[in-house]
């Protein structure tokens, strides 16, 4: 991959990933903390890919679909998750989603339709590449909005 291209992925990635080490510990809500989840498995399966895409581990197509297909999953569940307006003091959810869960909902179902996009098609490096962007997008473009 190219170098600049190589660091637009790279950063994309890590913004996704974000703070996830600190995220957890004492949640009490158990909704919150099922959301919480949910977003690390999301997190869990785009850092399969991202390492690939960076080169620290061998590309492989079938690796690469099935943590796109989990991204997929987890973004389909993404809407149901958060639907009721659950709080926790250690939540990063804004309030905003509850004011535009419609436009939440989108932005869930662009990550799913990307991620599932990418588990259909993914055969060689430069497909992840250029998928993992746009997926990235996708995430920052929600984790822009909606969380702290
Ligand atoms: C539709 C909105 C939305 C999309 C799309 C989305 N996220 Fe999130 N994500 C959130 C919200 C809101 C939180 C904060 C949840 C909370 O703290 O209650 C979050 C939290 C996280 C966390 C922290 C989880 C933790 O341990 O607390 C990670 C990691 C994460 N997202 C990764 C991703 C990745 C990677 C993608 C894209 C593949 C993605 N997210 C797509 C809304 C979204």
């Amino acid at each position: 991959m190219q170098k600049a291209k190589k660091r637009i992925v790279v950063f994309l990635v890590a913004a996704c990933l974000g703070s996830v080490a600190l995220a957890h510990g004492g949640v009490k809500n158990a909704a919150v903390m099922a959301r919480m989840e949910a977003m690390k498995s999301i997190g869990d399966a785009m850092k399969v890919m991202g390492t690939m895409a960076k080169g620290k581990t061998d590309f492989n197509a079938a690796t690469a679909r099935a943590a796109a297909a989990d991204v997929a999953r987890f973004a389909a569940q993404t809407p149901a998750l958060f639907k009721a307006p659950e709080d926790d003091p250690k939540t990063e959810a804004l309030p905003a989603i509850w004011e535009r869960f419609e436009d939440f909902t989108t932005k869930a179902q662009e990550t799913e339709r990307l991620a599932h996009g990418l588990a259909q098609t993914v055969e060689t490096k430069a497909d992840l590449d250029a998928g993992l962007m746009l997926l990235g997008a996708s995430c920052k473009a929600c984790h822009k909005e909606y969380r702290k």
